[in-house]
C-alpha cells in the first residue's frame, strides 16, 4: 500500500470530478495525506478526512497566503488540529520564488505555526522554495523535532542539518523528470528510511503525464521512479516509504 504523504484534492482543478477521483484512490488502496494552504483549504482537508477513511489532513498556512490571514488564525488552527484525523501542521515555510506575502510575514507566520506544532506535539510538513538557509535557521530555533521537507528541493550537503532536527523528505514528479538533476541526485543518496513519496497534485505530474493534472493515484510513477534511481524493487519502495510515514505521522490505524 503507498502513500501519497502531499496532495491539494481541494484545488479547483478537482471541482468537476472531485468525487470520480476519490473513487479512484479508494480503489488503489492507497492513503493520502490532503494539506491546507489557508484556512479555507485547512477545513476542506479536515471534511475529507472525515468523510473517508483513507485520507487523513494537514491544517495550516502557505508562505503565499501569509499576508491575507485572519489575526485569530492560530485559535482556528489549533481547534482544527485537535480532530483526530489532522497529522499534522502543514504547509507552512517560506517562498522567495513567488514572494506573494512580504519575507517578514512570511517568517512570523511560519515561526507562530511552528510553535503551535510544538506546543501540540505534531510534525510539520515544510514549504521551502528557495529559502534554505532561512527554512532551516528558523527551524532550528523553534524547537520543533519532528517534520517532513516536501518536495525537497535543497542540496545534499543540507540534508544532514534537517535530519538532525527530525526531518523526513518527501518527492514526487521531479524525480521523474529529465531535467531535474538535484532531487535526482539526493534521493539517489539519501537513506532509505527518511525517504516518502508524494504528488503534491494537481501539481508536478510526473512524466509521461506531464503537463496534464496531476493527481495521487500517480504516486505509483513516483515509486517506480525512485526504485530504478535506487536499484531495489517497487515492492521495498512501497514497503519501506510507507513505514516511514507511519512513522511520522502515526496515522490513528494501523497500516
Ligand atoms: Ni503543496
Amino acid at each position: 500500500m503507498l502513500v501519497d504523504v502531499h496532495a491539494h484534492l481541494d484545488d479547483k482543478a478537482f471541482e468537476p470530478d472531485r468525487d470520480e477521483v476519490v473513487q479512484k484512490i479508494k480503489e488503489t488502496g492507497m492513503l493520502v495525506i490532503n494539506a491546507g494552504s489557508d484556512l479555507g483549504t485547512s477545513r476542506f482537508s479536515l471534511e475529507l478526512s472525515q468523510k473517508y477513511d483513507f485520507i487523513y489532513a494537514c491544517v495550516g498556512v502557505h508562505p503565499h497566503e501569509a499576508a491575507k490571514i485572519p489575526e485569530n488564525y492560530l485559535e482556528v488552527l489549533y481547534r482544527m488540529s485537535k480532530e483526530k484525523k489532522v497529522v499534522a501542521i502543514g504547509e507552512v515555510g517560506l517562498d522567495y520564488y513567488y514572494d506573494f506575502s512580504d519575507k517578514d510575514t512570511q517568517k512570523r507566520v511560519f515561526m507562530e505555526q511552528l510553535a503551535l506544532a510544538k506546543e501540540l506535539d505534531l510534525p510539520v510538513v515544510v514549504h521551502d522554495r528557495e529559502a534554505h538557509q532561512d527554512t532551516l535557521k528558523i527551524l532550528q530555533e523553534s524547537g520543533v523535532k519532528k517534520g517532513l521537507m516536501h518536495c525537497y528541493s535543497g542540496s545534499y550537503e543540507l540534508v544532514g542539518e534537517f535530519m538532525k532536527l527530525g526531518f523526513y523528505f518527501s518527492f514526487g514528479g521531479t524525480i521523474t523528470f529529465k531535467n531535474a538533476k538535484r532531487p535526482k541526485e539526493v534521493v539517489s543518496k539519501l537513506p532509505l528510511d527518511k525517504i516518502l513519496l508524494e504528488t503534491d497534485c494537481p501539481y508536478l505530474t510526473p512524466e509521461p503525464y506531464r503537463g496534464k493534472r496531476n493527481d495521487p493515484t500517480k504516486v505509483e510513477i513516483i515509486a517506480q521512479a525512485l526504485a530504478e534511481l535506487r536499484g531495489i524493487s517497487k515492492e521495498e519502495v512501497e514497503k519501506i516509504t510507507t513505514a516511514n510515514a507511519q512513522r511520522l505521522f502515526k496515522f490513528a490505524k494501523p497500516i
